[in-house]
C-alpha cells in the first residue's frame, strides 16, 4: 500500500508512472452487484443497526457459497461476516491464539499475517521458500519448523505475493500433517476462483474432512468480484471461534456496513460469469508478463499459477551497477526503478524474502507492455 501511495502520488504530479504495486483487481465491479447496493441505499431497513455477525441472508448465502465451491457443508451459525478478509485474519488468531502460541508462516507471505499473529500475541515462525520450490513448502518443511508452541498453521493457496497453486496432493499431505499433530490451520482462500492453465483450488478442509473440527477460513469478495473498496469478508469455523470472534467484532466494529453486505449478498448468489471474463483476462495478462519478465537478464520467474501477481527473483541484477547506482537489495533497486522508469513494484522485503519483487498484472495490458518494456530497458543497463 505505501508503494501504491508513492506512485499514486507521483502520478498525481504528473509523472507518466505505471503502477505494478497495487494488489487489486482494475476492474469496476460488475454491475448487477453496484444496482443491488443502490437499491440498499433506498432502503430505510439498511439506515440502522444489524446483527453484529452478519446480516442472516448473507451468511446464509456464504454457506451456501461455500458448499457450492468448495464442497464443505456449514451452518450459517459458523459463519460471522467481517470487513474484508484482513478483519477475518485479525480475528481468527485473536480467537485461537494465547500468548507465546506459535503459527507457521511460509514465506513469502501477505504482508499482515506476521502482524496480526503478534498482534494476537502470538508468534510467527517462518518457513522459507524460493523459487526452486515454486515457493511451495513440503511437509519436511513445516515438520523442521514444527515446536510443542506450534498451533496453527497458516495456509493460503492461490498465495499472495506468489501466484503459487499447491496441487490436490500436496494439500490433502499437508492437511493429513496438521491433523497428525493436532494443529489447526487457518486457511486464506480469497484468490480461489483465480486459478489459471491446468491448476485447480482446493480447500485443505475438503481434502482433509478431519480438519473440520480445527480449521477457520478466511474468504471475501475482495479479489473474486473487484470490490476491494466495499470491506466485505468473513471466517468460517467450528461454533465457539465464531462466537469468540463475534464478540469481539462486536466491541470493536459492530456489524459491516449493510449497502456493503447487500452488495456481497448479490455477489456471491450470483453466478460466476462475470467472474470467468475477468478470470480470462488475468490469464491473458499473466501469460505475457511472464514472457516478458523471463526475456530480461538476471530476472528468474516461476510461473505462477493463480491470484494476479507475478514474484520473480531479481538477484541476478543486484550489486550491478545501473545509471551510477548499485542496488544492493530488492528495496533499492525499486527505488531505482520508481525513480529512473517510473515503474512501481513492491519489494520482496515487503513479504519476507529479499531478492525478489512483487508484480501485479492487474492493470491494462497496454500499461503492462509499457511498464515490463521501461524496466527491461532499465536492468538491461546494468554492468
Ligand atoms: C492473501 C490475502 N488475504 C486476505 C486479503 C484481504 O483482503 P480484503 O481485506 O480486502 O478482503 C488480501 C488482500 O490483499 C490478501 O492478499
Amino acid at each position: 500500500m505505501a508503494v501504491d501511495a508513492r506512485a499514486k502520488a507521483l502520478k498525481a504530479a504528473g509523472k507518466p508512472v505505471i503502477g505494478f504495486g497495487a494488489g487489486e483487481p482494475d476492474f469496476p465491479t460488475p454491475d448487477y452487484i453496484v444496482e443491488a447496493a443502490v437499491g440498499a441505499c433506498r432502503d430505510p431497513r439498511w439506515h440502522r443497526y444489524t446483527p453484529a455477525g452478519g446480516l442472516p441472508a448473507l451468511k446464509e448465502a456464504v454457506a451456501a457459497k461455500t458448499l457450492r465451491d468448495s464442497g464443505f457443508e456449514v451452518a450459517a451459525s459458523q459463519v460471522l461476516i467481517t470487513n474484508g478478509g484482513k478483519q477475518a485474519v485479525y480475528e481468527a488468531f485473536a480467537a485461537l491464539l494465547d500468548p507465546g502460541d506459535e503459527v507457521l508462516v511460509i514465506a513469502p507471505y501477505w504482508t499482515t499475517y506476521p502482524e496480526a499473529i503478534r498482534l494476537a500475541g502470538g508468534s510467527p515462525v517462518v518457513v522459507m521458500t524460493d523459487e526452486s520450490s515454486g515457493y511451495l513448502a513440503d511437509v519436511a518443511a513445516l515438520e523442521a519448523a514444527r515446536t510443542e508452541r506450534t498451533k496453527v498453521l497458516l495456509f493460503v493457496s492461490p498465495s499472495n505475493p506468489t501466484g503459487a497453486v499447491y496441487s490436490p496432493e500436496q494439500v490433502a499431505e499437508i492437511g493429513r500433517w496438521a491433523v497428525e499433530h493436532e494443529l489447526w490451520v487457518v486457511t486464506d482462500e480469497i484468490y480461489e476462483h483465480l486459478v489459471y492453465g491446468d491448476a485447480s483450488f482446493t480447500s485443505i478442509v475438503t481434502a482433509v474432512p478431519e480438519l473440520a473440527d480445527r480449521c477457520v477460513v478466511v474468504n471475501g469478495v475482495a479479489k473474486t468480484y473487484a470490490m476491494t473498496g466495499w470491506r466485505v469478508g468473513w471466517l468460517i469455523g467450528p461454533q465457539d471461534v465464531v462466537k469468540a470472534a463475534t464478540n469481539l467484532q462486536s466491541h470493536a466494529t459492530s456489524n459491516v456496513a449493510n449497502v456493503s453486505q447487500v452488495a456481497a449478498l448479490a455477489a456471491v448468489t450470483g453466478d460466476l460469469s462475470a467472474v470467468a471474463a475477468m478470470r480470462e483476462v488475468y490469464e491473458r495478462r499473466r501469460s505475457t508478463i511472464v514472457r516478458m519478465l523471463r526475456d530480461i537478464p538476471g530476472v528468474e520467474c516461476p510461473e505462477p499459477l493463480g491470484a494476479f501477481y507475478a514474484y520473480p527473483s531479481v538477484k541476478g541484477v543486484l550489486g550491478r551497477e545501473i545509471r551510477g547506482r548499485r542496488p544492493a537489495t530488492s528495496a533499492e533497486l525499486c527505488e531505482l526503478v520508481l525513480e529512473e522508469a517510473e515503474v512501481a513494484m513492491v519489494p520482496g522485503e515487503a513479504f519476507g524474502t529479499q531478492g525478489y519483487v512483487r508484480m501485479s498484472y492487474a492493470l491494462g495490458d497496454d500499461d503492462l507492455v509499457e511498464g515490463v518494456t521501461r524496466l527491461h530497458k532499465l536492468v538491461a543497463e546494468a554492468r
